[in-house]
């Protein structure tokens, strides 16, 4: 079987090739690298000891999906490509309908036109909203508070419509929690563009010295320490829940959405304390106040995807900080050096 793997060259598509080569499936990367390097896959490639096929192009450009799908027979899609920086997704709202949803209804049509209509989609925890409690189960209300959610709620609610049609399609909507963590290499992890947004990549930087000091966005919340919490989950077990849903696939036909996380939440302190631990490096922070739009709780109730796909995390924390730092320590300016 040949899966398309779109946004493949990104962080966890990057790491769900080699969970699928492992597995026995063929694969294509299909990539703009608009957010991501070449060196990736190639890395990719070192750890397999085998070329993968490689296409570059934009999941909104036909021509370019054509191309991929006259060359190859693809046998399902898994759709990582999309923008994903919720500050930006505010400040330029077009262009997230545009890559996200838009270059989604492409990706379909071209799939469809094909005989394609298998697709695992990455959703994200950001459609719970503001949740009520926790942990979050995936028949929880749904809401969205930026463009980038909204686009993430849009493109579920887009793959149910098209299932309600054709009831031949295959659909897993995985709804991921946070992913941290890189390959055990050392070799391919996550490498932000500019100043990191998220806390892992942050707390990475300070620890070799890129940045000078962590905020810890609110003290104040109703969490065990006033920090924020939230379920971090390593990306080779996210990895994994992809190839399970695909193998799920196989035996079913309906649209099935799950949740992606251990179901276990740390604090920003407790992250940072299993980051000094793991790295043996002092990380510097000071108190700031909230970041606009975050909420103060937010983990998974994992268990649909144990049930229904027997997939559950298998990595812990520490685990997650060890394999963080050893991209971040090997690679301190991510994949830049090797591509100078
Ligand atoms: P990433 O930016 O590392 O990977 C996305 C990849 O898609 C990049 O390689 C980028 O170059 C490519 N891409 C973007 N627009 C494209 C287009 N129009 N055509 C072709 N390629 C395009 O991000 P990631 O962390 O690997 O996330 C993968 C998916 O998972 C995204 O859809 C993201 O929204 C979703 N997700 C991520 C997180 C997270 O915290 N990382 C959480 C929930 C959901
Ligand atoms: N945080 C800090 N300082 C920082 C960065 C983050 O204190 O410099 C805190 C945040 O306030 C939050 C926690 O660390 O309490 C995690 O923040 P992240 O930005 O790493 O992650 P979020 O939970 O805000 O969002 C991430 C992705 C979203 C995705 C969501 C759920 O950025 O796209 O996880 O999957 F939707």
């Amino acid at each position: 079987m040949r899966i398309l793997v779109t946004g493949g060259a990104g962080y966890i598509g990057s790491h769900t090739c080699i969970l699928l080569l492992e597995a026995g499936y063929d694969i294509v990367v299909f990539d703009n690298f608009c957010n991501a390097s070449k060196e990736s896959i190639s890395r990719v490639e070192k750890i397999m000891g085998k070329t993968i096929p490689l296409m570059e192009g934009d999941i909104r450009n036909k021509e370019d999906l054509n191309r991929v799908f006259e060359r190859y027979t693809i046998d399902a899609v898994i759709h990582f490509a999309g923008l994903k920086a919720v500050g930006e997704s505010v400040e330029k709202p077009l262009e997230y309908y545009d890559n996200n949803i838009y270059g989604t209804l492409v990706l379909c049509q071209v799939m469809a036109a094909h005989g394609c209509k298998s697709i695992v989609f990455s959703s994200s925890a950001t459609v719970y909203g503001d949740p009520h409690t926790t942990p979050i189960r995936e028949d929880f209300p749904l809401s969205a508070t930026n463009p980038y959610g909204r686009s993430k709620l849009f493109i579920e609610e887009m793959l149910r419509d098209l299932y309600v049609s054709d009831k031949t399609w295959k659909i897993v909507l995985l709804r991921y929690f946070n992913p941290i963590g890189a390959h055990e290499s050392g070799t391919i992890g996550e490498d932000p563009n500019g100043i990191p947004n998220n806390l892992l990549p942050f707390i990475a930087q300070t620890a070799i010295g890129t940045r000078a000091c962590l905020s810890v966005f609110g003290d104040d919340y109703n969490t065990v320490d006033g920090t924020g919490v939230r379920d971090y989950i390593h990306v080779m077990d996210l990895a994994d829940g992809h190839v399970k849903a695909l193998d799920k696939m196989n035996t079913f036909s309906e649209v099935m959405t799950i949740n992606l996380g251990t179901g276990k939440g740390y604090s920003v302190l407790e992250v940072l304390k299993a980051f000094e631990a793991a790295s043996g490096k002092k990380v510097p922070y000071t108190i700031a106040p909230r970041r606009a739009g975050d909420i103060a709780e937010c983990f998974a109730d994992p268990a649909y995807a144990k049930a229904v796909l027997g997939w559950e995390a298998q990595r812990g924390i520490d685990e997650m900080c060890k394999d963080s730092w050893r991209w971040q320590s090997n690679n301190p300016n991510g994949y830049k050096e090797s591509n100078s």
